[in-house]
């Protein structure tokens, strides 16, 4: 994979260089809410305007189905790339029509422009080979030169990010290398006890990476929506908590195989209920409980692991010399139900390990609870991206930056 530090030694004064970025960004009412992700890209793009590149930064926004969305638009993070940059950033209304055109046209040496969402066309996510390769082409117009910085979508076989780069000489940005360096040490020589946390709501969304991880990692703490998934399998009443009642041959089996192969798999002790789930919005006072695991009322719902679950999952991350972390251990976004997730993340800040917090949810949540992110090892940009690399499969936009 050429970076682009060989892409800058060849220099690129005056070239266009198109830079796919992730800047799919949590937004509120059209705010910013975290712009983790944003400023994630700046190394690159800082390292190519100054070297006299003309930048044209690309990214989805969320999931508009192939045509233009306003909800959707990406000015929100142009605006802010420029206010990170300390430098007029232009934004293009359209992808590839005459407005991108004109912006890259207009753009002078060390100038970035930004093009309106990718996922506005519907080639970008396209299935068929051949209009994904059509938009491609569109897109490969406006640069001479193809930088792959948006980890977060590496694992998606989209246009800018499989079909770009077959077009143009491409290259991995800085954001890329780091990323990719940092998985490559959990997978192919991670230190132990390697110790990985996960949560989120879907057990189905992580199935893949428990199988892997029951060969691999040496503990795994099992916290979230999915966390009742596992409570079910082992027989208790889990109310009317969150289930993924198909996923419970796979949990079992799950259970059976980190028995034999000496994973401890650790599930909640106890846990935050309420009867209703809480709103996010408004943020408004709820009425939590804490409860044993195995003694869940009916008619309530489990929403965080409980205190003696944040201990011990605490004791088990403190000798660990290898951490990684996926998924809120709770629903974090209210502070009645935030103590799990947080106790995870000072875990980790106490530990000794090397620590990695993957996940677009687990990462905003580590900022948006005020957590300093700089004293964690890595915190990754790629959600499903990283847990993908751990699961081992090809993903299409590293395989595109290989060859
Ligand atoms: C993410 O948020 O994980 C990435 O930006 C990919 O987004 P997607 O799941 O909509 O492809």
């Amino acid at each position: 994979m050429k970076t682009i530090d060989e892409l800058l030694a060849e220099g690129v004064d005056g070239r266009r260089v198109f830079v796919r970025a992730d800047l799919n960004v949590p937004l509120a009412d059209g705010r910013i809410t975290d712009d983790g992700r944003i400023r994630a890209v700046l190394p690159t793009v800082r390292a190519l305007t100054e070297a006299g590149a003309k930048v044209v930064v690309a990214s989805h926004l969320g999931r508009p189905k192939g045509a233009p969305d306003p909800a959707f638009s990406l000015r929100p993070a142009a605006e802010r790339l420029g206010e990170l940059l300390d430098a007029p950033v232009a934004f293009a209304q359209d992808t590839v029509g005459p407005a991108a055109h004109e912006a890259v046209e207009g753009l002078e040496p060390g100038r970035v422009a930004v093009v309106e969402n990718l996922r506005f066309n519907a080639g970008e996510t396209s299935e068929d080979d051949t209009e994904r390769g059509q938009f491609a082409d569109r897109l490969a117009a406006l640069a001479d030169v193809y930088v792959g910085d948006g980890f977060g979508a590496v694992h998606r076989k989209h246009a800018s990010v499989f079909d770009l780069p077959a077009r143009l000489p491409h290259y991995a940005g800085h954001l890329i290398a780091t990323e990719v360096g940092v998985l490559k040490k959990l997978t192919e020589d991670v230190e132990r006890p390697y110790v990985v946390a996960l949560g989120g709501s879907k057990v189905s969304d992580k199935l893949a990476v428990i199988d892997e991880l029951l060969g691999k990692a040496d503990k795994l703490l099992i916290g979230g929506g999915m966390a009742f998934t596992f409570l079910k399998a082992k027989g208790y009443e889990i109310g009317a908590s969150l289930v993924q009642d198909d996923q419970l041959p796979a949990v079992r089996e799950y259970v059976e195989r980190a028995e034999r192969n000496g994973v401890e798999l650790v599930v909640p002790v106890d846990v935050v209920v309420a009867a209703e789930f809480p709103d996010l919005k408004t943020k408004a006072p709820s009425s939590p409980e804490t409860v044993a695991a195995d003694a869940i009322p009916s008619d309530r719902m489990g929403l965080d692991i409980g205190p003696e679950s944040g201990k011990l999952y605490a004791s088990k991350l403190a000798d660990a010399a290898t951490v990684f972390w996926n998924g809120p251990m709770g629903v974090f976004e209210h502070p009645d139900y935030a103590e799990g997730t947080k106790a995870i993340a000072r875990a980790l800040l106490d530990s000794e390990a090397f620590t990695v917090v993957g996940g677009g949810d687990s990462a905003a949540a580590v900022r948006i609870l005020g957590f300093d992110e700089n004293a964690f090892g890595h915190i990754s940009t790629g959600g499903g991206a990283s847990l993908e690399y751990l699961e081992g499969r090809t993903l299409p936009g590293l395989a595109a930056l290989e060859d």
